[in-house]
C-alpha cells in the first residue's frame, strides 16, 4: 500500500511546510484543517504541488470527523499540528484546552482504532514546557513547570502519548520546536522576526514585541523534520526537541537588515526575554529521525525575505 500522511493544522505555518516536505518525497498528503482558506499552502506551493494536496475541512475535536478521514484516504501516517497558539488560548482557555489537549486525545484514539494500517505519529510539542528559571541550555528530559497555559496543554500532550504508548502501543515523536520563522509564520506570541521580514520585503519597517536571546527554527526544516518523524515513530513515545539556533534580537535584526539595507534602523524591539530558557540541548531528534536540515540562521533570513519579495 502507498504511504499516506494526514497532516492536521496543515494550513498553518508549519503544516504548509510539512506538506511541502511530504511533496517533496513524492507523497499526496491529505490536508486537514478546520478553515479553508489555503493562503499559507499557497506562499509555499507551487499551482502543480498544490494540485497534488487533497484539503480536508474538519475539526480536529470532531472524532467521528477524523476516524472518516483516517478511512476515506486510507491514512497509514499522521502528523498532528491543529492546535491554538499562546495568545489564542490566553485568550480562550478552555477553548484552547479543547482544541489543543481534548483535540489531541482524540487523534491518538483514532490511531489506537486503527494501529494495524497507521504506523506513525509525529505531534507538535513546544518548547514552552520549560519556563524561563529552567537552566539553559535546557536539558530533553526537563520541561515540567510551564509559565504559560498553552505550554500545559503541551505538557498534556507529552503525556498523553506516553500513556497511549504505554497502555495501546500507539508510537509517538513530539518534538518540540522553539521560535519557527520563515514564510508563513504570521501568528502566534514569536512571528514577529518574520512578520519584520514580510515588511522588510515590502520596504516597510516594524516592531517586535520580544527580545532577549532565543532559538530560531526555519520553517521548512522543521516541517521536514516532522515528515521523517511520522516515518520514524514506530516504537516508543520519544519528545524531542529541535536543534535551532540561538541569537540575540540584535543579531536577527541585522541579519534582516543585511538582507535588506532599504529598512536599516527601521526595526524596533521590546527588550523582554521570552518566559523561555534561552537555549535548548539537542540531539534526540537526529537519533531517531535520522539527519535533519539545519539552515543557517542568516541564510534562512535572507530566503524568508526573497521569498516574500518574489510574491510581492
Ligand atoms: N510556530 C511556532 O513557533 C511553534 C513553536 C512551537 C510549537 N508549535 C506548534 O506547532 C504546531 C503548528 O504551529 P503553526 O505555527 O503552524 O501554527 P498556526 O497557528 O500557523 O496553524 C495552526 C493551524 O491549526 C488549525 N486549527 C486550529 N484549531 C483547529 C481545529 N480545532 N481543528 C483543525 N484545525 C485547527 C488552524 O486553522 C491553523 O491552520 C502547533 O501545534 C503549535 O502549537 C509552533
Amino acid at each position: 500500500m502507498a504511504e499516506r500522511t494526514l497532516v492536521t493544522g496543515a494550513l498553518g505555518c508549519l503544516g504548509a511546510w510539512t506538506i511541502k516536505a511530504l511533496l517533496d518525497d513524492g507523497e499526496y498528503p491529505v490536508a486537514y484543517d478546520l478553515g479553508d482558506d489555503d493562503a499559507r499552502l499557497r506562499l509555499v506551493l507551487d499551482d502543480v504541488e498544490r494540485d497534488r494536496v487533497t484539503l480536508v475541512s474538519g475539526d480536529v475535536t470532531d472524532a467521528r470527523a477524523v476516524g472518516c478521514v483516517l478511512d476515506e484516504h486510507e491514512i497509514t501516517r499522521v502528523v498532528h499540528l491543529a492546535a491554538l497558539q499562546v495568545p489564542f488560548c490566553r485568550a480562550d482557555p478552555m477553548r484552547g484546552a479543547h482544541v489543543n489537549v481534548f483535540g489531541t486525545v482524540v487523534v491518538f484514539e483514532a490511531v489506537k482504532a486503527r494501529l494495524k494500517r497507521i504506523t506513525g505519529l509525529a505531534y507538535a510539542s513546544s518548547t514552552a514546557v520549560y519556563n524561563a528559571a529552567d537552566p539553559s541550555p535546557a536539558p530533553e528530559s526537563g520541561g515540567t513547570a510551564p509559565s504559560t497555559l498553552y505550554g500545559v496543554y503541551k505538557l498534556a500532550n507529552e503525556g498523553t502519548a506516553r500513556v497511549f504508548w504505554n497502555e495501546d502501543r500507539v508510537a509517538s515523536i513530539g518534538i518540540r520546536p522553539y521560535v519557527v520563522y520563515g514564510p508563513g509564520r504570521d501568528q502566534g506570541m514569536t512571528a514577529g522576526p518574520t512578520l519584520a521580514m514580510e515588511a522588510a520585503a515590502r520596504g516597510e519597517g516594524s516592531d517586535i514585541a520580544y527580545g532577549g536571546t532565543a532559538q530560531y527554527d526555519f520553517a521548512p526544516d522543521v516541517g521536514r523534520a516532522f515528515a521523517l518523524a511520522a516515518r520514524a515513530a514506530t516504537e516508543g513515545a520519544h519528545i524531542a526537541n529541535f536543534p535551532g539556533v540561538a541569537w540575540a534580537m540584535e543579531d536577527m535584526v541585522a541579519a534582516i537588515e543585511s538582507a535588506a539595507p532599504a529598512i536599516v534602523g527601521r526595526i524596533t524591539w521590546n527588550h523582554n526575554q521570552l518566559p523561555f530558557p534561552e537555549s535548548l540541548e539537542s540531539g534526540l531528534l537526529e537519533e531517531l529521525v535520522g539527519s535533519l536540515t539545519e539552515t543557517p540562521l542568516a541564510q534562512g533570513v535572507r530566503r524568508t525575505i526573497e521569498h516574500y519579495r518574489a510574491r510581492l
